[in-house]
């Protein structure tokens, strides 16, 4: 189940794991909250319903543990030479418009069971189905830690194809909402 953070979700359980990750531990025990009530940035969590074994107690208040969190945010990206299409004359722009996946981590004892792919796409289709149509937006972005990389891949995004962006720290990836469009 997933639903936007708020103040009753146990924050500071949340593990991250080994050092690398302490800044995703602390931005969802410390930051999440001030991020969202700020509007800066929206965090949805994963939580197992099943720990709420008394099916009268409120989900919107419920203390449920947090198995993992995406954190979303309104950005632009500049791909470069990237090929918009039939929409030639948006190219001019150096930025275009874009939904960033500012955060994604799942709780170090439950990785690898699906819930990061849950979370990615639910930020995929919200993109897609509410975002996009609403308020017109070509990409969904991330900064990847590079230990992250296959996982977005398999998940469909692609690398930034330039030497800059290859050799950053935390490279851009990216899908290009448009390719998903039915028609
Ligand atoms: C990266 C992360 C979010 C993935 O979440 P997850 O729940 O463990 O991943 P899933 O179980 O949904 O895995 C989906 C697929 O990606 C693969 N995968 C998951 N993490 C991977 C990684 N770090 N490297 C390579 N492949 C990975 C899985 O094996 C699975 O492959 P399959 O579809 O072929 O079976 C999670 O491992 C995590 O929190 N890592 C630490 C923080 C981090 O790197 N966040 C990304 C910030 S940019």
């Amino acid at each position: 189940m997933i639903l936007p953070l708020n103040q009753y979700h146990k924050h500071k359980n949340f593990s991250g794991g080994s050092k690398e990750y302490q800044p995703l531990k602390s931005f969802i025990q410390k930051d999440a909250l001030l991020f969202q009530d700020g509007c800066i940035a929206q965090t949805y969590i994963v939580a197992d319903d099943n720990m709420r074994e008394d099916k009268n107690k409120p989900i919107d208040t419920f203390p449920f543990k947090i198995l993992g969190y995406i954190t979303l945010t309104c950005s632009q990206v500049n791909l470069k030479e990237y090929d918009l299409g039939d929409c030639v004359r948006a190219s001019s722009y150096e930025f275009l418009p874009a939904v960033k996946i500012a955060r994604l981590a799942v709780d170090s004892n439950n990785r690898t069971s699906g819930i990061g792919s849950m979370l990615f796409e639910y930020a995929l289709l919200m993109s897609l189905d509410d975002i996009r149509p609403m308020v017109g937006c070509r990409f969904l972005i991330t900064d990847a830690k590079k230990s992250a990389m296959e996982f977005y891949s398999k998940k469909g995004m692609e690398l930034l194809d330039t030497e800059e962006n290859k050799s950053a720290d935390h490279p851009i990836m990216f899908i290009d909402l448009f390719t998903l469009i039915e028609s």
